[in-house]
């Protein structure tokens, strides 16, 4: 949908307004929507701009009105993304690098960095087989981040998000610039998937857009909520559905189906691409709204939270992805898991010693 689109559809919302008083609220609504005037300068690297998510990820970034400066990294290609997206009259400029050679710049004075470079699978092919390559391509970019913008979000994407963020985290800390409010893997993903299959199984709508439009992000917010715990790879996607959002009284069958679902939601697409890559306008979509509330969070806007992959101590690992709340300087709080099911208090035991043995993984890698 374009922004020409979704303007039309929030202005059909607004002419439908019954009542003066709410035909204010909704001039000023409006204005929330569309003006850059409150909203501060906002400089978003993506480095893996040109590839299967990085171009997606780069559209649906130069859509967001909290972004000043889009600045779109690659290896190759990114002068012809960058030209093309440039051309989208939305606040940003664009810029974009290419080569090694102007990483530096392209990371200078970044708020937030979006990493989604690398290899995607293949069919039959899990997350940690990408270890190989995609490990290396972390490794080089964070040591460039520690040097161009130490004080940036960033939000990996790279898999598998389960080793590639300790990798970060390890190259951070030898540059001394670790902070671990600032490093996230992004699992928006998984808790996009398990809204969707939920909301599909219970027959409730599944997002509002409109309302999320008002609050000036062009995306959709979700009137469903399932959080999604654990990490990012087969079963350490621990989607939570006995705390979903409406409530529900699916049996016992229909929660394994729906976890198992979510759990081979990238696989699923790995095999219907067949051999054309993973999922790529979804997590797009899903690294486009994690950076959104990155970006709300630094702003200041309050109640800011989702679910992400970080340090944590609400388990025996080091990491672990759970519902964190955005501020200011990145992770303000780590919520913890809520009251589990049995069944997920299974699905806990079982996740924790793949988990760490890919946290493990990372960190071995990015100190040799
Ligand atoms: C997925 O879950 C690409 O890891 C991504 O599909």
């Amino acid at each position: 949908m374009t922004v020409t689109m979704l303007r039309s559809v929030v202005e059909a919302a607004l002419r439908r307004a019954p009542t003066s008083s709410s035909s204010s609220s909704n001039q000023l609504l409006r204005r929330r929507c569309y003006s850059s005037d409150s909203n501060p300068e906002r400089k978003v690297a993506v480095l893996g701009a040109a590839g299967g998510i990085g171009q997606p990820l780069s559209l649906l970034m130069k859509l967001n009105q909290l972004v000043s400066s889009l600045s779109l990294y690659d290896i190759a290609g990114t002068p012809g993304v960058a030209a093309d997206v440039s051309h989208i009259n939305t606040r940003s400029q664009v810029k974009g690098y290419v080569g090694e050679d102007q990483l530096g710049q392209a990371l200078e004075g970044a708020d937030v960095v979006i990493i989604p470079a690398g290899v995607p699978r293949k069919p039959g092919m899990t997350r940690d087989d990408l270890f190989n390559i995609n490990a290396s391509i972390v490794k080089s970019l964070c040591t460039a981040i520690a040097k161009f913008c130490p004080n940036a979000l960033v939000t990996m994407i790279s898999n598998p998000v389960n080793s590639t963020v300790p990798i970060a985290a390890e190259v951070f800390k030898k540059a001394g610039t670790y902070d671990e409010k600032k490093l996230f893997g992004v699992t928006t993903l998984d808790v996009v998937r398990a809204k969707t299959f939920y909301a599909g199984k219970e027959n409730v709508p599944v997002a509002e857009c409109v309302s999320q439009l008002q609050n000036s992000a062009c995306v959709c917010t979700s009137e469903v909520n399932v959080p999604v715990v654990g990490g990012h790879a087969g079963i350490t996607i621990l989607p939570l559905f006995s705390q979903a959002t409406p409530t529900s009284n699916l049996s016992e069958e229909d929660i394994a189906a729906l976890t198992k679902r979510t759990q081979d939601g990238g696989t699923e697409v790995v095999e219907a691409k067949a051999g054309k890559g993973s999922a790529t306008l979804s997590m797009a979509y899903a690294g486009a709204i994690f950076a959104d509330a990155c970006l709300k969070g630094l702003n200041g806007v309050p109640d800011i939270i989702e679910c992400s992959f970080v340090q944590s101590s609400i388990t025996e690992l080091p990491f672990f992805a759970s519902k964190v709340r955005l501020g200011k300087n990145g992770v303000e709080e780590v919520l913890g898991l809520g009251t589990l099911s049995d069944y997920e208090k299974q699905g806990l035991g079982n996740l924790i010693p793949e988990l760490k043995s890919s946290i493990e993984k990372g960190i071995k890698f990015a100190n040799q």
